[in-house]
């Protein structure tokens, strides 16, 4: 990351690593200032970072260096992929002893840096967010904001932002607002950016529902096309004013699967629609229309395989939770582009939308709740999203399944012969990684709370170059310093096309 403090640089991280995260890259965000306030302590005065004061100089890159020191042994002993070294990294010799240090260990850097021209939104973000960082901890607020004032003047008395004609950058202006890039060069720097690209912080909702109770719901079975129960039909009809009474007359866009259960039920919806193919759910191939029960008589290796590992399990003829996430890519960077969303989809699809914002890892996101008959909105903030749910008063069945409690592997081939758990090089998409990293402290993976995520979404209108948004979206800044670990040759394939579009 490269920028000012208050720009956003930790939002940005933050972002960046749940997304990739979320596709199965390992990724973790090493915070320069997570560092500084172990080795020096909090609470430090503005004039420690005064680049005049030597000694705070010389904390500050000890508390660099062992950031980065960790960072390396992290891709060197536990396959990271992609770090997010979140620092302001503001001047050139700072960037310049990042790149030679990580490309001596064969290690890929993209700077990103966050440029903010809105002083409103500085002056939002120290009061939103660094107010309440351990560096501010029982100061009052109104001394933190001055304090923290003098520290940004600080770094801008010798602030460069980046031109390194030689490196690879995406600069953020007023996120979501321009973007200008240099030297993009491998496939998942170019997936990155354009994720960036996406962001935007306007403020909006959005909203998710499983489609009202189908026939299908009714009768235990998984999948097919059915159509709506008669209680289906009288949630697709409580809907529009549900939403309506929750959105006022904002602009909503509704997305809804090709299926005809997600399409009946948004029919009465007064919003423009889209359908896609992308939002059907998850394709339980040759189970496709039985119960449970029938699944456990007839399959019973596949039952205990899908409870043993329910993420990786891929039906047979079917598709794997992973699949279905990797199919959602285009869906996530959509969401991130617009504003007033609804989707009404499926429980499957709508688990794996739901981990993505609130950063379930792989274990827990097939057994996510999204009951029938509920609303979900989500209201993106700074550091993280709110969440509330609106249950409608209409009975439905319960579809959820809960973890079983000993789960017994029978790994067997499939029909096809291959076994259902995918072979993976550690750190490729597709891959299966153990210990996927919990980027935010926004919940915890245990208790099944409305958590804390995060979300902003972005409108853009090209590649290459700057472009610009037409959606009013509100600025802000950050700099983020991405750096990609380039070791296996394989790094281009970090991210595989989506399974089924
Ligand atoms: O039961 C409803 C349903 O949408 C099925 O069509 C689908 O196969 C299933 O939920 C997915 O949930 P799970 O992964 O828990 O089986």
């Amino acid at each position: 990351m490269v920028g000012l403090p208050a720009r956003g640089k930790t939002y940005i991280s933050q972002k960046v690593c749940r997304y990739l995260t979320w596709l199965s890259i390992k990724t973790k965000v090493f915070n320069v200032g997570n560092y500084r306030r172990k080795l020096h302590g909090a609470n430090m005065p503005h004039t420690f970072f005064d680049p005049h004061n030597c000694i705070g100089e010389q904390h500050r890159r000890e508390a660099a260096a062992a950031a980065m020191e960790d960072m390396i042994r992290w891709f060197n002993e536990e396959q990271g992929v992609v770090a997010i070294y979140d620092a302001t990294n503001s001047t050139i010799a700072r960037r310049k002893w990042l790149h030679e240090s990580l490309s001596k260990q064969d290690i890929k850097v993209l700077f990103i840096e966050s440029i903010c021209q809105d002083e409103s939104l500085i002056i939002a973000n120290i009061k939103e967010v660094k107010l309440s960082s351990p560096d501010y901890a029982n100061v009052d607020p109104e001394d933190a904001a001055i304090d923290f004032r003098a520290r940004i003047d600080h770094y801008k008395e010798q602030y460069e932002t980046i031109t390194e004609e030689n490196y690879t950058y995406i600069k953020l202006i007023n996120v979501g607002s321009q973007t200008i890039i240099n030297m993009i060069q491998v496939y998942l720097e170019s997936r990155i950016v354009y994720y960036l690209m996406n962001l935007h912080i306007a403020p909006r909702k959005i909203y998710f529902s499983r489609h009202g109770e189908s026939q299908f719901n009714v009768q235990g079975k998984i999948g097919g096309d059915s159509f709506l129960s008669p209680r289906g039909e009288l949630y697709a009809a409580k809907l529009p004013g549900l939403i309506s009474d929750n959105l006022g007359g904002k602009p909503l866009t509704v997305w809804t699967s090709t299926m005809n259960r997600t399409i009946q039920t948004a029919a009465g919806l007064p919003y423009p629609k889209m359908q896609w193919k992308a939002l059907d759910e998850l394709d339980s191939g040759l189970c496709d229309g039985m119960t449970y029960e029938e699944i456990e008589q007839k399959y019973p290796e596949d039952y205990a395989n899908r409870d043993e590992d329910k993420f990786n399990y891929r039906y047979r003829g079917g598709e794997s939770y992973r699949d279905v996430v990797l199919r959602l890519e285009p869906i996530i960077m959509e969401l991130e582009r617009h504003e007033n969303i609804l989707i009404v989809g499926h429980q499957a699809i709508l688990r794996c939308i739901y981990a993505y914002f609130m950063n379930y890892d792989q274990d827990d996101l097939p057994y996510l709740k999204i009951p029938l008959h509920t609303v979900i909105e989500f209201t993106p903030k700074a550091y993280g999203c709110e969440e509330k749910r609106y249950k409608v008063d209409i009975e439905a069945v319960d579809t959820h399944r809960p973890k079983p409690v000993k789960a017994k592997a029978v790994v067997k081939p499939t029909a096809t012969g291959v076994p259902n758990k995918p072979k993976s090089v550690p750190g490729a998409s597709g891959e299966i990684v153990k210990d996927p990293v919990s980027i935010l402290p926004l919940k915890n993976h245990k208790d099944k709370e409305i958590p804390n995520g995060t979300a902003i979404n972005g409108t853009t209108n090209g590649i290459n170059g700057s472009h610009s948004h037409t959606n009013g979206v509100t600025p802000e800044a950050a700099i983020a310093g991405l750096h990609l670990s380039d070791p296996p040759k394989a790094r281009e394939r970090l991210i595989p096309s989506t399974t089924k579009v």
